[in-house]
């Protein structure tokens, strides 16, 4: 039986991809997100079979571990987490500065980005600690604002993501007695519809240009580290954090 795969926000983006890039690997992929609808019609266009569509909110710990507990009743165990579920909050496709920034905006853009991580990666780590299995890997979902500050996103945005610069590297170190692998990416500039949230229409060249590769990143393009993250022979790979920018930002 081929590995199993859950995916966060597997309904649109980068996540849809990595849903695709995944079944196109031969695993059987678990496609979640509070989109529900989109999520089934994602799954329905992935190659191969037994994959399955569910209705997953991040934030919520009994959605969690409920429909964590039901793929694995239905599929079997889970071998690979992708927690790619994310929102970046903006207002006429602008960032607030933080003076103007309300609570109820910090705690969502928390909730979905950090908790969301959180919730999924412990019911991962619950469910192999008690089952284990053979090559089991965690990739989180950074941002190269969290590394940069960021220009276009929030500061809450950034400060979820930057938590996850810190969550990972703790839980690879936490997981590894287990076997399991745990990397993060950050991406840089990808164009999806939390990207072209943030820019005017006609701006991709401008922003383009900053870019050494010169262009935006595809979801494919993402979509492609995490399938070597996840692979059988990245089992020496754990704790980092890739750069998936086309060089927008170099260390
Ligand atoms: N696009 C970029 O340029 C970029 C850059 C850096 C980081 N990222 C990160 O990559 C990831 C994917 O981004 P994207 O551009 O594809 O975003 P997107 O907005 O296009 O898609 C995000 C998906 O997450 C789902 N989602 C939101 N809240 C959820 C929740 N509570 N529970 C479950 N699912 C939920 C949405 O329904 C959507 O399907 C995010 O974590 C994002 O922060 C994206």
């Amino acid at each position: 039986m081929s590995r199993l795969a859950l995916v966060t926000g597997g309904a649109r983006g980068i996540g849809a991809a990595i849903c695709r890039r995944l079944a196109q690997d031969g695993m059987r992929v678990a496609v979640t997100d509070i989109r529900g609808e989109h999520a089934a019609d994602v799954c329905a266009s992935l190659p191969g079979q037994a994959h399955g569509s569910w209705y997953m909110d991040v934030v919520d710990e009994r959605s969690v571990d409920d429909t964590f507990s039901a793929i694995e009743n239905q599929h079997g165990p889970v071998s690979v987490l992708v927690c790619n579920a994310g929102i970046l909050i903006l207002h006429d496709g602008a960032r607030l500065p933080i003076a103007q920034t309300s609570l109820d905006e910090w705690e969502r853009t928390q909730a979905v980005n950090a908790r969301g991580t959180f919730l999924c990666a412990r019911a991962f780590l619950r469910a192999r600690t008690a089952a284990p299995v053979a090559h089991g890997r965690i990739v989180t979902f950074s941002s190269c604002a969290a590394q940069i500050g960021g220009y276009r996103s929030s500061a809450a945005y950034i400060a979820s993501k930057s938590a996850i610069l810190g969550l990972t590297k703790a839980m690879a170190r936490e997981a590894a007695p287990l076997g399991i692998t745990v990397n993060g990416i950050a991406p840089g500039l990808i164009d999806t519809d939390m990207m072209r949230l943030s820019m005017a229409p006609g701006q991709e060249q401008q922003v383009a240009a900053n870019v050494p590769l010169g262009r935006l990143g595809h979801p494919g393009d993402v979509a492609a580290a995490v399938s070597f993250l996840v692979s059988e022979g990245a089992c020496y790979v754990t704790g980092t954090m890739n750069d998936v920018n086309g060089g927008y930002r170099m260390q």
